[in-house]
């Protein structure tokens, strides 16, 4: 078995952060989401990975590496351009031969891992095993109706889904996709569905398996669901303190404070992680924060937000439910007029009181 992990992609959803980098790099409690994928991979056994790289490339490549740290062997394969999902299997087909893989949406978190799906795969032998979930919103996702047990039909995004199964980003498939791959047409969105290319499977009659997920999966596409992501990953995390806290601190409920990080006259309020050298000093952080390497916090309060790398926030009352991108400054301004004074980038979203 070998896996196939998606971390091509526009990501315009969640512009501007992914205009200057890869929406699959965004860390969820201070680990890139894509590392959680990778993680998953290695512990259910797979050696060989294909990553789809795009415009990110490089910028993927520096994080991943050869996928040693991981004991994975991963080979880059560039897609000229997001043409769709299924066109992805297709350019995968020189790496993946004659195996069967899983693949695996790079902006997307499962918690429960890939052994047992994996196990399922090799004791039934589909031609695919796709995961479902039951999800309020059907409408936004590949949707699939079942009739005893088995996949009847697949749509994606549909105006009028027939059921509220939605589509999870990991699937296991044997070689029998390429040959849908190959066999069907763009979708109106101009994109190679992989709805298209499992229902072509349906459609030959051959053996397409649903199973329910069990534990919470996210498709971190939008801003809510990446704070949504950080929440549920750091609420199942267990504190530790590796940098420093002075006596006039107050560290409450689950904190993870990560190497050479200072808390100066704060309180830090848990499930919360603070990041490699970062610095929070007369501060509040809040329930559901990750603050990554670097950043600082002075005078602020801050709850149920994802700070990126090397930013500041200075002298802010209260910041809440935001992402705070890389290299970023958030202050008060000491000259008058006090006006926002703002350099934001495109497609940015502020919201003031
Ligand atoms: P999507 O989130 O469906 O697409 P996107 O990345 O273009 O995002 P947006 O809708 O906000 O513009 O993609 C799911 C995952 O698959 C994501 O990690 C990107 C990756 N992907 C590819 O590698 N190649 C592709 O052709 C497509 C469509 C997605």
């Amino acid at each position: 078995m070998k896996a196939l992990v998606l971390s091509g992609g526009k990501g315009t959803r969640l512009r501007p952060i992914t205009h200057t980098s890869a929406k699959q790099l965004v860390p969820i409690a201070n680990k890139p989401i894509l590392f959680y994928g990778l993680e998953a991979i290695a512990e259910a056994g797979i050696r060989e990975v294909g990553i789809i790289v795009g415009e990110t490339e490089k910028e993927i490549r520096a994080a991943v590496g050869t996928g040693s740290k991981w004991g994975l062997r991963v080979t880059y394969i560039p897609q000229e351009a997001p043409l769709g999902l299924a066109h992805a299997v297709k350019i995968a087909e020189p790496f993946i031969k004659k195996d069967d893989f899983v693949m695996y949406l790079g902006d997307n978190l499962l918690k429960e891992g890939l052994g047992g799906l994996v196990k399922e795969f090799n004791q039934k032998k589909p031609n695919s095993l796709i995961l479902l979930m039951k999800v309020k919103h059907p409408e936004q996702f590949g949707v699939a109706e079942l009739l005893d047990g088995k996949v009847k039909k697949l749509e994606e995004k549909p105006k009028n889904p027939k059921s509220d199964l939605a589509l999870v980003g990991v699937y296991l498939f044997d070689s029998s996709i390429f040959k849908a791959v190959n066999a069907i047409k763009p979708s109106k969105r101009g994109e190679l569905e992989i709805t298209d290319a499992i229902q072509y499977l349906i459609d030959k009659k051959m053996k397409v398996l649903p199973q329910t997920v069990s534990g919470w999966w996210k498709d971190t596409g939008r801003l809510d669901d990446l704070l949504e992501a950080n929440r549920l990953v750091l609420s199942a995390a267990k504190g530790r303190n590796e940098g420093s806290v002075d006596k006039n601190s107050k560290i409450e409920g689950s904190v993870i404070i990560e190497k050479g990080a200072k808390i100066v006259n704060s309180t830090v309020r848990g499930p919360a992680i603070i990041g490699e050298n970062a610095e929070i000093v007369n501060s509040y952080v809040g329930p559901y924060t990750s603050i990554y390497f670097n950043s600082k916090l002075k005078n602020s309060e801050i709850e149920h937000s994802i700070v990126l790398e090397n930013s500041v926030i200075e002298d802010i009352k209260r910041i809440e439910g935001s992402l705070i991108g890389q290299n970023a400054t958030v202050k008060q301004s000491p000259t008058k007029p006090s006006a926002y004074r703002i350099m934001i980038g495109d497609s940015s979203r502020v919201e003031i009181p």
